[in-house]
């Protein structure tokens, strides 16, 4: 069903109130929205095989991620990407980028975007981009086909090369993430870097974090990234930038291929204090921080009214809580994930 969108600008407005600014200062300026907590893939860093997913009751329909969204952006974010779970496999996605570009032509939000496995991208780009989509993520660990069944168990390479190839001719500029496994991916960096390069294709690594029981040692699946990287530099001149996205990514250039190097190292506490991001889940749950469990439900103030006053009320509130850093552990001793959610839960 499409959105109403008349009725949805209705309610596009701020009605007055500033700007969202946490404790610390720190403008919110970018919001991750979690789509679904579905996905076609079961990455085993991710997700366990047999995942329990969410009654369809609980999960915000179309309209509400609409709404939800456009409070943000009413309130100040200029930055919005839809994750998952898998966002492209959610039924009916393309009417939500449809209302949400009217945020893009209003001038209102800079960017739209989304982090996806590549599975549906030979369906979906060209749509995404008449959207005013420019850029997308697509994850993507490896190149051999079945080193890439082995790690997202449900996923063929070809599709995801064949939806990266789609995104491309589409006019889509491609970033490839890659999360760093012990032992699975790790001699395969530069071959990823050549290739990513090689396409005009940033690429970003990616530290695992301990987020969600996923019935598997994630003690053994950490490779830290300043091992990866000191290996790299033996073989690559890899120049420090200065560039910060706000988030916990460094880039560097490597001169042999020109293209952009990201590390992103969650781990870290370095990047908290230029911290822009909140992120909310599917049901509605807003996250301040990815590395922390305090959280508050956005649902109930979104579906108790249909004008936005109990919903900004709620988010000022969520936001006056925002901690200035987090605290994640891969505990060596519990082997237990230092939060108990699932990366698809909050999307990455
Ligand atoms: C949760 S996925 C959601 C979007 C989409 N399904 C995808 O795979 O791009 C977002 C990102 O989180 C990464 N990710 C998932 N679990 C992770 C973990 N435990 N540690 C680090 N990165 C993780 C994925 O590799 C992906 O790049
Ligand atoms: S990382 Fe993305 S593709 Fe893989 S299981 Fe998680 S949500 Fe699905």
């Amino acid at each position: 069903m499409p959105i109403d969108q008349e009725a949805m600008a209705e309610l596009d407005r701020a009605d007055g109130r500033p700007a969202l600014v946490d404790p610390f200062g720190r403008a919110i300026t970018y919001l991750r929205v979690s789509v679904t907590d579905r996905c076609d893939f079961r990455c085993v860093y991710c997700m366990a095989e047999n995942m329990a997913f969410l009654p369809k009751a609980d999960v915000l329909s179309l309209e509400e991620l609409d709404r939800l969204c456009s409070a943000f952006i009413a309130r100040g974010v200029r930055k919005l990407r839809l994750t998952g779970g898998e966002p492209l496999v959610r039924r009916g996605i393309m009417t939500l980028f449809s209302s949400l570009s009217r945020h893009l032509r209003s001038g209102l939000l800079d960017e739209l975007t989304v982090t996806t496995n590549g599975s549906q991208l030979t369906k979906y780009a060209k749509e995404i981009k008449s959207y005013g989509v420019q850029r997308i993520n697509v994850s993507l660990d490896t190149l051999n086909a079945e080193k890439f069944r082995a790690i997202t168990r449900w996923g063929s390479l070809d599709q995801v090369l064949a939806g990266i190839d789609a995104a491309q001719d589409a006019g889509l500029k491609v970033k490839i993430n890659a999360v760093a496994l012990k032992g699975v991916n790790e001699d395969e960096f530069p071959q990823l870097i050549e290739w990513a390069h090689g396409r005009g294709m940033d690429l970003t690594l990616i530290e695992v974090m301990p987020l969600g029981e996923i019935g598997e040692g994630r003690l053994d699946q950490y490779l830290p990234l300043s091992i990866v990287r000191a290996r790299l530099a033996e073989r690559y001149q890899l120049q420090d930038l200065d560039y910060r996205s706000g988030g916990p990514a460094r880039y560097m250039r490597v001169a042999e291929t020109g293209g952009l190097l990201g590390f992103i190292t969650p781990l870290t506490h370095n990047f908290c204090e230029s911290c822009n991001r909140v992120r909310v889940t599917c049901t509605g749950t807003l996250y301040m921080c990815l590395g922390q469990e305090d959280a508050a439900d956005l649902r109930k103030p979104l579906r108790a009214s249909e004008s936005n006053a109990q919903l900004f009320a709620a988010i000022d509130e969520a936001i006056s809580r925002k901690p200035k850093g987090h605290d994640f552990i891969i505990d060596r001793r519990h082997k237990r994930p230092a939060l108990a959610r699932h990366m698809s839960v909050t999307g990455g």
